[in-house]
């Protein structure tokens, strides 16, 4: 709503009002905090992490009706808010006004009897409930499921088709995709149930996500990045002659600590965390995690430790974020379209990540003129004595109160920044130069990598490192090709009569469809066809009026 503000003050109508749509949904979902008002990452996630506290997850396997399921949970204590959803069944997440209600819920929870098998007794507030009255479970409960994923492509493409205009379309992708409030509860749940295990061992720590959970960048059913969080963890001073302290073991070095703890609480989610499956250790990696995949929520989970500086970069993607609307619907366009034509892949390999992705959309508009947000060395400038962060030698300081940051008056349109966007990837001097958001200024690159995006708080590690040359050619190809669309008059007018059953797809939806230049399938080197040949490909395929061709399932 800030940058609502300053965009209303500018004066822009039509862009403002699609915007607000989003905007005013973002803080009613992730920044607004209990007095109402947009705060920080950091109060935005104590007052969801306080909240998930006071939650359990229940598995309704047999389906009560809604009005005896309300009155059941009532019994122990206020319901502030429930809601159903479905992932191999009907879960429901209940939030009580305070704690007592969950603990008097747990005390009358039994240990189920099993016949065939044995049962760790680790007790958790993953729930299933039981229904003893066959007349419900005959019924139809009519209960209404909350969605936890996103829209399949083609289903999204007839929606941007029956948009009116461009501005409308990135909009309308960005309120379909972007997480719901509902799902940020869950997330933020799945985080205070493993805080419970890993508290078994350090009973004073946290867990909680980061990443595109938090960072105001998620899609509907992207991965769940977590950190184990040991800082709280602190012995205070002597206060008199004697003292006592804590005798602890040791370890050679930060990593071998952090290693060791994942090691042991990556045991315990595996043989005990109910709903825990497919636990690897990663600790090798050079930032070491567990993945596992949470299956009541259907959430793929990274639980990390010790890794500060990726909490910076979050708190940053989500103030730029934050600065003008426009950097949200951007990102998730970029976001969208790059995964469609398999720029991104759910799959780690020599891609291009959606953090990397996000970074070149920062960059980009960062290089407008006038600039629609600041360098990070300028909200370094900014930043107050309370600001300071230094992360292993690495200076990770900016300006955290947003009210501090002025921006320019720049009024371009989503539209006209998409068009932009492609054009200056299309054109970029990759082979030479390194992206960096730090200066807001491209720089020669310091070591040979065919992508160079310097890591904004690390700056001698490039976050790209892992793209290769033939993945870096296939998104300046993509981008051409999207120039191009975007150029073509039949691409940018709405179809007449798109309220129809199926749209004609134009404008957005147009670059949503499979890709003449470097399709998916196409990773193999292709044989290039003349230019001519392509263009004629291309004119057919917006003439063709058909449904769009099927798609890999799209999952991240
Ligand atoms: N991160 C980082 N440096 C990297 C990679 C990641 O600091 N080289 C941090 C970023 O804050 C990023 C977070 O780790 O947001 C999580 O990484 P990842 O899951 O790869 O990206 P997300 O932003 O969560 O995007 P996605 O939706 O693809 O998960
Ligand atoms: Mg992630």
């Amino acid at each position: 709503s800030f940058a609502l503000r300053r965009l209303h003050m500018r004066g822009k109508g039509g862009l403002c009002k699609c915007l607000q749509k989003v905007d005013t949904f973002l803080h009613r979902t992730i920044g607004t905090n209990a007095v109402g008002r947009c705060g920080s990452l950091h109060a935005v996630q104590a007052e969801r992490l306080e909240q998930a506290q006071r939650s359990i997850l229940i598995s309704c396997y047999s389906r009560p009706t809604e009005k005896k399921f309300l009155k059941y949970l009532s019994r122990h204590g206020d319901v502030k808010k429930y809601f159903f959803y479905e992932s191999y069944g009907v879960y429901a997440v209940v939030e009580f006004a305070n704690r007592d209600g969950v603990a008097s819920l747990l005390e009358e929870a039994v240990i189920p009897s099993v016949s065939n098998e044995a049962l760790v007794p680790f007790k958790s507030r993953l729930l299933s409930l039981k229904n003893l009255s066959s007349v419900d479970s005959n019924q139809q409960s009519g209960l209404q499921c909350q969605p936890q994923t996103s829209i399949p492509i083609n289903q999204l493409i007839q929606r941007l088709s029956r948009e009116e205009s461009i501005d409308q379309q990135v909009v309308s992708l960005t309120e379909t995709y972007q997480l719901t409030d509902e799902n940020i509860r869950l997330r933020f749940l799945v985080c205070s149930l493993l805080q419970d295990i890993a508290a078994a061992y350090f009973p004073e720590c946290t867990i909680k996500p980061f990443g595109s959970s938090v960072n105001g960048f998620g899609k509907l059913g992207c991965d769940l990045d977590m950190i184990l969080d040991l800082d709280g963890i602190s012995g205070g001073k002597p206060k008199s002659v004697l003292s006592l302290e804590f005798q602890l073991k040791r370890a050679n070095s930060e990593r071998a600590v952090t290693q060791s703890i994942l090691s042991v609480i990556g045991e315990c989610v595996d043989q005990f965390g109910p709903g825990c499956v497919g636990v690897q250790k990663i600790l090798n990696a050079r930032c070491p995690l567990l993945r596992f995949a949470h299956q009541p929520s259907g959430f793929q989970c990274d639980l990390t430790a010790s890794n500060r500086v990726a909490i910076k970069s979050t708190e940053l993607l989500y103030l730029y974020g934050e600065l003008d609307p426009r950097v949200r619907s951007l990102v998730f366009t970029v976001r969208c379209w790059a995964r469609t034509h398999g720029i991104t892949s759910g799959i780690p390999g020599a891609w291009i990540t959606n953090f990397s992705l996000t970074i070149m959309v920062l960059f980009f508009l960062q290089k407008r003129s006038p600039p629609i947000i600041p360098t990070l060395d300028h909200l370094a400038e900014l930043a107050g004595s309370a600001d300071k962060c230094v992360i292993e030698g690495n200076d990770c300081t900016f300006v955290i109160d947003i009210s501090k940051i002025q921006l320019q008056s720049n009024t371009e349109t989503l539209e006209h920044l998409l068009r932009e966007f492609f054009e200056f990837y299309a054109t970029f001097a990759f082979s030479k130069m390194s992206i960096n958001i730090r200066k807001g200024k491209e720089q020669n690159k310091p070591e040979v990598a065919p992508l160079h995006i310097q890591n904004p708080f690390e700056t001698s590690l490039n976050i790209s490192k892992n793209v290769n040359a033939t993945q870096l050619d296939r998104f300046v190809a993509l981008c051409q090709e999207s120039l191009w669309l975007l150029q073509q008059s039949g691409t940018n007018t709405p179809r007449v009569g798109n309220r129809s059953n199926t749209a004609t797809p134009w404008g957005l939806a147009t670059l949503l469809l499979p890709s003449q230049v470097a399709g998916v399938k196409s990773r193999k080197k292709r044989r290039r066809e003349p230019a001519s040949e392509r263009i004629k490909g291309l004119l057919d395929s917006l003439k063709n009026n058909s449904q769009p061709k099927k798609r890999k399932k799209n999952t991240k």
